[in-house]
């Protein structure tokens, strides 16, 4: 098997690369580790920045997105029971974001990249990368039961967190920062009207929650637990309690409705500060994991995608390298934007420390100041809808 670009796998980061690659004339060829169904049902982040959406348009597959997403021009910040929103459109110059569930982004992606004649590999793991400091880099991979190799000009690595991209970098190209929260996320969808025409982040004195949505009828809820929970301790009739009392302000009552889903997932700050080894490139999750506070793990795949497409179509086209050697430093400055806002908005909503600590002191003290402070408040919008990529280039 040949092509010019050698991606692996179908999640957000590499479907973008490779229909962002078809529209420059570049030819790709994408492995996937699991079926179709499964990466489709897999169910995760929901908040699309403005740049996401305009990418999605310029690639022409942006038309059930916009129909079926849900625009928003403002997020509700709730502290102790208080709620205040902070409205997109004055702060960012008219910037949104946009409500649609990563496995349709995964679906539209999937459907346009095959009905344009695109080979995708599924249940097909790539095993190992090798001659990467070569012009001629390969990808040897695993399908029904036998070995094959992809011979590629380039790998673009978007095998998420545990793939093998990350763990063929040399190591010694490389330093890597990690943080792991002591709280973890028990996330539901439940069939329900959202409560809310926008998202709720709250700080409650039994923990964090957060309101989203799917769509008219189906909701996406999450609730801070601890790391040592268990999701069997949870009916649905408690989390619908605790996410009443923690999302909870005068005058608002919260719908409930049947669970069909609910999971937990451990919560990390980690990124490695070089994405590149001569013809082998990390994008998305394979380089970088936010906490889910914001959004910005989905959009980040998405950004990365972006420059290397770039990189790689100055290289196509006009022989031009440099782009290319930049990759790592351009997505970097994103990357460690999108670290710190996450990092603060997980700080901000969730419990620390005792109510009433000084942790929880400086918590009340920065919500009480985006009441009161239009360029606090600016701040977090323009963190929250992606500030635009030609801030960062
Ligand atoms: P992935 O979506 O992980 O895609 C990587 C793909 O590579 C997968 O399909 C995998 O099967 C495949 N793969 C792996 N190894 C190999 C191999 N050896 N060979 C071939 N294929 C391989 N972000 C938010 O913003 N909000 C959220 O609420 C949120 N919730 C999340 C919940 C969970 C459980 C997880 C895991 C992530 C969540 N995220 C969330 C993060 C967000 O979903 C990711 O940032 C996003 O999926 C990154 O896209 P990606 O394409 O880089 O990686
Ligand atoms: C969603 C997830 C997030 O982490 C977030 O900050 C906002 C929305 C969601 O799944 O809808």
């Amino acid at each position: 098997l040949k092509t010019q670009v050698g991606i692996i796998g179908a999640g957000p980061a590499g479907l973008t690369l490779a229909l962002l690659l078809r529209k420059q004339g570049i030819k790709s060829v994408i492995l996937e580790n699991r079926s179709r169904e499964y990466v489709q049902a897999r169910v995760r982040a929901g908040l699309l920045e403005q740049n996401t959406v305009d990418i999605y348009k310029s690639l022409g597959v942006a038309d059930r997105l916009l129909r079926e997403g849900h625009e928003h021009h403002g997020v509700y910040l709730s502290f102790d029971g208080k709620r205040i929103r902070i409205p997109f459109g004055e702060l960012t110059g008219g910037r949104n974001i946009t409500i649609y569930g990563q496995q349709e982004v995964v679906k539209d992606l999937t459907n346009e990249w095959i009905a344009g004649g695109g080979q995708i590999y599924f249940e097909t793991p790539a095993l190992k990368i090798e001659d990467f400091e070569t012009n001629n880099p390969k990808i040897h991979f695993e399908s029904e039961g036998e070995e094959g190799v992809l011979s590629c000009d380039f790998v673009a690595a978007c095998d998420g967190f545990h793939g093998i991209g990350r763990k063929t970098l040399p190591p010694d190209t490389y330093k890597e920062y990690a943080i792991t929260y002591p709280f973890s996320w028990l996330g539901i969808l439940a069939h329900v009207a959202p409560s809310t025409d926008e998202l709720i982040y709250a700080y409650h004195e039994r923990g964090f929650a957060l309101h989203s949505l799917r769509s008219e009828k189906i909701s996406r809820l999450y609730l801070q637990v601890n790391n040592d929970d268990n999701i069997d301790n949870w009916s649905d009739e408690r989390i619908w309690e605790e996410l009443a009392i923690r999302l909870g302000t005068e005058g608002w009552t919260l719908k409930t409705g049947p669970i069909f889903e609910k999971s937990i997932t451990p919560m990390r700050s980690f990124f490695i500060d070089n994405m590149q080894s001569g013809r082998l490139f990390l994008a998305g999750d394979a380089a970088h994991i936010v906490p889910p506070t914001g959004g910005k793990g989905l959009n980040l795949a998405v950004a990365d995608v972006k420059h290397l497409a770039d990189g790689l179509a100055a290289y196509y086209q006009k022989n031009a390298i440099e782009a290319l050697d930049n990759y790592s430093k351009i997505a970097l400055k994103r990357i460690w934007r999108a670290q710190d806002f996450s990092n603060f908005m997980t700080t901000l909503f969730h419990k620390q420390d005792e109510h009433g600590s000084f942790t929880y002191q400086l918590q009340k003290a920065k919500f009480d100041y985006i009441h009161v402070s239009n360029a606090y408040a600016t701040t977090i919008a323009e963190n929250y809808v992606g500030l635009p990529f030609a801030a960062f280039e």
